[in-house]
C-alpha cells in the first residue's frame, strides 16, 4: 500500500492513471511561496494558541524555511503520488523533522489551505499587475505630452472624419486603462480576504485565532462563512473578467498599430527590437508584438468562460472540480502581465511619421464640420450649414480639391455669408485648437489632461 497522506481508510493502492489524472502538482507547484507562508502563519497562531509547543512551532517553521530554499534551488522533488503542493510540501517537512511536522495541519483542511493559497498569489500578481500597467500608463502619458500638437486625421467608420491630435487619441488609450486599473484595484479587494480557519467545510474544533492569521498574512479581513470560503471562486472569475477587459482594450491599441504601422498608413514606425521578419519575403517587417496580443485577448476570453462555466451550479461547499480553477486563472494572470510588459516597453518607442499623418488629416474633407459650424457662427440654421457644406464637398471631390484648395470666389458659389476669415477655420492647426475644452483634442487641453493624469497616477 502507498503512503499516502490520507491513505488510513484506504485497502488498495490508487490506480496509477488515476493517481496521475487527479494530481494537480506540475501546475499548483506555482504557489508553493504562498503555501508556505500560509504554513508559518498557520503554525504561529497555533502556538499562541497553545495547540503547538512554541518548539513545535519553532522547528516547524524552520524545516518550511529550508523547503522554501530547496525548492528556490530547483533540488525539491516533486511526487505526482502526493498530488498537490500542498501535500509534497507537508510530506517533506516530516521527512525533514519527523513527527512534529504531521502537527502542521492540526485546525486546517486543503480546503481553506489552497482558497488561502489562491488567494495570496492572485494578491501578489495583481501587484505585479497594476505596477506594469502603471508603467504603460506613464508610458502613454510621455508620449501624449510629446506628440500633444501633432495633428492627424479622426476616425469614425474607420472614414476620415475630424482633425485630432496624436495626444489625444493616446490619452484615449489611457482612459481605458485607467478604469482596468480601478477594476483592478475593485477585485483585489475581494481577493484579500481569508478563508483560512474554515477547515474542510464546518470550521474546526481547536481555539483558533482567526484575526491573528490575518494580520499575519495581510488579509484585510477574514471570509465570513467557511462554507463559502472553501467553496468561492467568484475572486478568480472577477479577476479574468477584468483581464478580457483590459485585453481586449490592449487589442484595440494593437488593431491601430498593425494599422498605422502598414504602408498604406505608415503613420507610425515600430522599432526593429518589436517586430520580426519573414523567411521567405526578405523585404518583410511585421509588428508581431501587437499582432500577438491582439491574438491572445481570445485566450483570456476563453478563461474566463471556462471559469464562469466551472463553477455554474456547484453545490457547496468544496468540490474537486475546482482544481480545475489554476490553469485558467494562471494563464490569464500570465497573459495579461506578459502583455502589459511589452506594451509598456513599446509605446514609448513609437515613432510617429507626423507629416504623413498630417497630411492624412489634409485629405478627406477634415474640416467640414468647421466650415458648418462657421456659417452656423454667421447666423445660418446649423442643418442649412450642413446643406451648403455638403455641396462644397461634392464639388471637392468632382474637382480633387479640398476645401483649404478652394478660391474664395470657389467657396462663395455655396454662400455668399463666406469671407476671407474662412480659412482659418479651415486649417488643421484651427480645426483641432478650436475644440479647448475639458476632453477636447485642442493641444493646450492634451497638455493639461496629462498634467492632471499625472497626478492622479502618482497616488
Ligand atoms: N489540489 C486541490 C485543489 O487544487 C486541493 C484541495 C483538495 N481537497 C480535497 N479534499 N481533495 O483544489
Amino acid at each position: 500500500k502507498q503512503n499516502k497522506l490520507w491513505g488510513g481508510r484506504f485497502s488498495e493502492s490508487t490506480d496509477e492513471f488515476v493517481q496521475a489524472f487527479t494530481a494537480s502538482v506540475n501546475f499548483d507547484q506555482r504557489m508553493y511561496d504562498q503555501d508556505i507562508r500560509g504554513s508559518i502563519a498557520h503554525a504561529t497562531m497555533l502556538a499562541e494558541a497553545r495547540v503547538l509547543s512554541n518548539d513545535e512551532r519553532d522547528a516547524i517553521i524552520n524545516g518550511l524555511n529550508e523547503i522554501h530554499a530547496e525548492i528556490e534551488a530547483g533540488e525539491f522533488q516533486w511526487s505526482v503520488a502526493l498530488e498537490d503542493v500542498h501535500m509534497n510540501i507537508e510530506a517533506r517537512l516530516t521527512d525533514r523533522i519527523g513527527i512534529t511536522g504531521k502537527k502542521l495541519h492540526t485546525g486546517r483542511s486543503r480546503n481553506d489551505q489552497v482558497a488561502t493559497d489562491i488567494r495570496l498569489w492572485l494578491r501578489d500578481h495583481i501587484d505585479l499587475i497594476d505596477g506594469e500597467l502603471t508603467r504603460l500608463m506613464q508610458g502613454l502619458l510621455g508620449l501624449a505630452e510629446r506628440e500633444a500638437a501633432t495633428i492627424m486625421p479622426g476616425f469614425t467608420h474607420l472614414q476620415t472624419a475630424q482633425p485630432v491630435t496624436f495626444g489625444h487619441h493616446l490619452l484615449a488609450w489611457f482612459e481605458m486603462l485607467r478604469r482596468d486599473r480601478e477594476r483592478l484595484a475593485d477585485c483585489r479587494k475581494r481577493v484579500n480576504r481569508m478563508p483560512l480557519g474554515s477547515a474542510a467545510l464546518a470550521g474546526t474544533t481547536y481555539p483558533i485565532n482567526r484575526e491573528r492569521t490575518r494580520e499575519l498574512l495581510g488579509f484585510d479581513e477574514v471570509c465570513h462563512n467557511s462554507l463559502d470560503a472553501v467553496s468561492d471562486r467568484d475572486f478568480a472569475i472577477e479577476f479574468c473578467a477584468l483581464a478580457a477587459l483590459s485585453m481586449t482594450h490592449l487589442s484595440r491599441m494593437s488593431e491601430e498599430l498593425v494599422l498605422w504601422t502598414s504602408a498604406q498608413f505608415n503613420f507610425i514606425n515600430l522599432p526593429d527590437r518589436f517586430c520580426t521578419g519573414s523567411s521567405i519575403m526578405p523585404q518583410k517587417k511585421n509588428p508581431d508584438v501587437p499582432e500577438l496580443v491582439r491574438g491572445k485577448t481570445g485566450r483570456v476570453n476563453g478563461h474566463l468562460i471556462s471559469l464562469l462555466t466551472l463553477m455554474k451550479s456547484q453545490p457547496l461547499a468544496y468540490n474537486k472540480d475546482n482544481q480545475e480553477d489554476k490553469e485558467p486563472l494562471f494563464d490569464a494572470v500570465d497573459t495579461l502581465l506578459g502583455s502589459l510588459r511589452a506594451f509598456a516597453d513599446m509605446v514609448p518607442a513609437l515613432e510617429p511619421n507626423r507629416e504623413v499623418m498630417r497630411e492624412a488629416a489634409r485629405r478627406g474633407f477634415a474640416t467640414a464640420t468647421d466650415l458648418a459650424d462657421y456659417l452656423v457662427r454667421k447666423g445660418i440654421a446649423f442643418r442649412d450649414a450642413h446643406e451648403i457644406v455638403g455641396k462644397a464637398v461634392a464639388f471637392g471631390v468632382a474637382q480633387k480639391k479640398d476645401l483649404s484648395d478652394m478660391s474664395i470666389s470657389e467657396l462663395r458659389q455655396f454662400s455668399d455669408q463666406i469671407d476671407e476669415d474662412v480659412f482659418e477655420v479651415l486649417t488643421l492647426e484651427g480645426s483641432v485648437s478650436a475644440r479647448n475644452h475639458i476632453g477636447g483634442t485642442a493641444p493646450e487641453q492634451v497638455r493639461a489632461a496629462v498634467a492632471r493624469a499625472r497626478e492622479a497616477l502618482s497616488h
